[in-house]
């Protein structure tokens, strides 16, 4: 599939999708919910992609969904509304969320309404102090609907998720990492340097030991697991963890720290293939 709405960069393990709608803002057209569908399928069996970062070209992050395209254009078209409300789904839920490798929201600018959903569904998000993050459903008289209220709801301080939602006041990156939305937040001219330097650290772990710490956190919801549930899930992941790294050949992390080869608490172990 050639891509009109999206860019795709690969470098040195780290692949970049761009989100590349620059004139509308990278508002979430039916094409770009069909295209990110398509590419995060390849990318999750991409050798080459072991950390995936997700951005906005221009100025913008994402303007959330195209109110024209997603919205209006279909809106008497049932099958192209059904077939476009699963692709935004997908892609963002089923690929982006669960995605077995490492994922960095960069958020470069504007950010409102459904595009918090593709921050969330990354695992990491780091913000421009400068980015402008607005739930503005409610001033076209809407809910954040699709999953937005629930991300925000199971993510942000209760009260001010609530406030947001109601006001659709903007906020800036720096509230966003208060309210407990993103990771971080940093001036906009340290961004990629910052991004870059996080999927440099991520890059040097055991790629097998990432995908298990996000089954754990994001595959299976600890908190509503009781105690002994959780106990069991951990140590039966834990143990497949080291089966699955055993059969790989490769030095085990703890008989390194043993062998006085690093410290496990200043960095990873290293790895013949980093
Ligand atoms: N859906 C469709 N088109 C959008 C869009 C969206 N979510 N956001 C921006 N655009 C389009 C505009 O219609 C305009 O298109 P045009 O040049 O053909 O007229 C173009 O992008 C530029 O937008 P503009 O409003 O002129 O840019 P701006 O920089 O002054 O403002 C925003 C940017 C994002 C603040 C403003 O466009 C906006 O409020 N967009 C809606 C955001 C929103 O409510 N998203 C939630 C959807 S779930």
């Amino acid at each position: 599939m050639s891509y009109e709405t999206i860019l795709i960069d690969k470098a040195k393990g780290v692949t970049t999708v761009t989100l590349n709608r620059p004139d509308k803002r990278n508002a979430m057209s039916p094409r770009l919910h069909e295209e990110m569908s398509d590419a995060l399928r390849d990318l999750a069996v991409d050798d080459e992609t072991q950390v995936l970062v997700i951005t906005g070209a221009g100025e913008s992050f994402c303007a959330g969904q195209d109110l024209k395209r997603y919205f209006h254009d279909i809106r008497d078209d049932p099958r192209a509304r059904a077939q476009a409300r699963q692709n935004s789904h997908d892609w963002r839920y089923r690929l982006l969320h669960p995605f077995p490798k490492p994922t960095i929201a960069m958020v470069n600018g504007y950010c409102f309404g459904g595009a918090f959903t593709v921050v969330s569904s990354c695992d990491i998000a780091v913000a421009a102090d400068e980015a402008v993050f607005g739930l503005s459903e409610i001033n076209f008289g809407h809910i954040p609907g699709g999953m937005v209220a629930k991300i925000v709801t199971d993510s942000m301080i209760p009260k001010q998720a609530l406030y947001y939602i109601l006001t659709g006041r903007q906020f800036d990156g720096a509230t966003a990492a208060r309210i407990g939305f993103a990771t971080m937040s940093v001036p906009l001219a340290e961004l990629k340097d910052t991004v870059d330097g996080i999927a440099a650290d991520l890059r040097a772990k055991d790629p097998l030991a990432l995908t298990a710490c996000k089954e754990a956190f994001k595959s299976v919801d600890l908190r509503r697991l009781s105690a002994e549930e959780s106990l069991a899930w951990l140590t039966a992941k834990s143990d497949q963890l080291i089966r699955k790294q055993s059969q790989r050949g490769e030095i085990d992390g703890i008989q390194g720290f043993l062998d006085k080869k690093y410290r496990p608490g200043f960095g990873p172990a290293p790895r013949e293939n980093a």
